[in-house]
């Protein structure tokens, strides 16, 4: 049976999978909710979105994500505070990089209703799938790709946009520790490293292979130019301690402009610590972490949160970094989760309530 909410047209699942996950032993992005939302693109637009049961989808072989791989995604998650309230944080930035992406893959922009709207709706019809237990949260994954078909090498003219949920508990298990990256590139000028592109995905696999039979659990992406310049890593940004100054790249077209990395420059600064956001040079680096001034790095973003950095290896040698007691990024990150999970106020305005 179909009901009607905001719009937003409901068909519930018949039973609930909720009772056979383990909340206390959740993993990131592996199991899902009972429902998602589903939106097409035909005929030149963007129909209703509707919430269905969570199920597989049926496509053509010759479904263009397939083949040219026009495919963007989101990462957002929903908290629920001490009173089962329940919390988005800056869903709307979400939005906007969505249809930044949307625009760079010649994917049609999806309209901020269907997009907010469906959303909210989503979360609210799955919120006793929020975990509430710390570090947990429900994981939120919009995604849009070329469900229309051809093996003729231009933009489909069919889409599906989608929102699928997942408890999830912390993306990385234990320390994190980086390689510089000084063969493999993420992204070039003029290509799709600031869009949240599939591809740019698949285009790290690889190389970060390489670098877990190393020892390292993520490689840290610098300029395709000179591999001269620090800039971000797989599924994060990167903030460096020298001294007392915290620093990060700019976003440029090759790094993808994170809500987080946004918001944690803005606690800083409001926690009075000196902030720069300029190129970040891995000589600089590896000077400051031989001279004892590298006091800290850690990344930076949705699934990860605030992730320390142990130490990082380059050019075959490895760095180590202190464990500091009062660490920037402890700091850091209570803060951002506080406000995430309304246990702080919110002076900046970035809670969304779910109601
Ligand atoms: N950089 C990359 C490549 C990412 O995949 C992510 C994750 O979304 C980030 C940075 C951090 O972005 P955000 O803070 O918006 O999640
Ligand atoms: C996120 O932080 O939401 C991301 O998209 C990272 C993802 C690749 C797991």
């Amino acid at each position: 049976m179909e009901t009607m909410v905001n719009n937003i047209a409901i068909e519930k699942a018949k039973t609930s999978k909720i009772h056979e996950v383990d909340f206390d032993n959740l993993s990131f992005g592996s199991v899902y909710t009972d429902h998602m939302l589903v939106c097409d693109y035909k005929n030149g637009e963007w129909e209703a979105p509707k919430i269905v049961p969570y199920q597989p989808i049926t496509l053509d072989p010759s479904a263009k994500i397939f083949h040219y791989g026009q495919s963007i995604f989101e990462g957002m998650k929903a908290y629920k505070d001490e009173d089962g309230k329940v919390f988005l944080f800056r869903p709307l930035e979400n939005f906007k990089r969505l249809n930044k992406s949307a625009e760079r893959l010649a994917i049609p922009q999806l309209p901020e209703s269907f997009f907010m709207d469906g959303l909210h709706a989503l979360i609210q019809l799955e919120s006793d799938w929020i975990p509430t237990n710390a570090g947990s949260s429900l994981y939120i994954r919009p995604f849009i790709f070329a469900s229309g078909t051809g093996f003729h090498a231009s933009p489909a003219n069919e889409y599906k946009f989608i929102i699928a949920c997942a408890p999830s508990g912390s993306y990385f298990s234990g320390k994190v520790k980086v390689l510089i990256e000084e063969t493999y590139s993420r992204a070039a000028n003029g290509g799709v490293g600031y869009a949240k592109a599939g591809g740019n995905y698949a285009g790290q696999f690889y190389p970060t292979k390489l670098a877990a039979d190393k020892g390292y659990q993520q490689v840290i992406w610098t300029d395709d130019n000179a591999h001269e310049y620090i800039e971000e890593a797989g599924a994060m940004n990167v903030f460096v301690r020298i001294n007392d100054t915290l620093m990060t790249a700019p976003t440029n077209d090759r790094i993808l402009d994170g809500i987080t990395r946004k918001s944690i420059l803005d606690i800083a600064k409001d926690e009075g610590i000196k902030t720069e956001v300029r190129k970040i040079s891995v000589h600089e680096l590896v000077e400051a972490a031989k001279n004892g001034s590298l006091k800290e790095m850690f990344g930076a973003g949705t699934a990860a949160v605030v992730s320390p950095i142990s130490g990082f290896g380059y050019h075959g040698e490895d760095y180590e970094l202190p464990e500091l007691k009062d660490s920037y990024a402890s700091m850091l990150k209570k803060r951002i989760t506080d406000i995430q999970y309304n246990r702080a106020e919110d002076k900046f305005g970035w809670r969304y309530p779910v109601e």
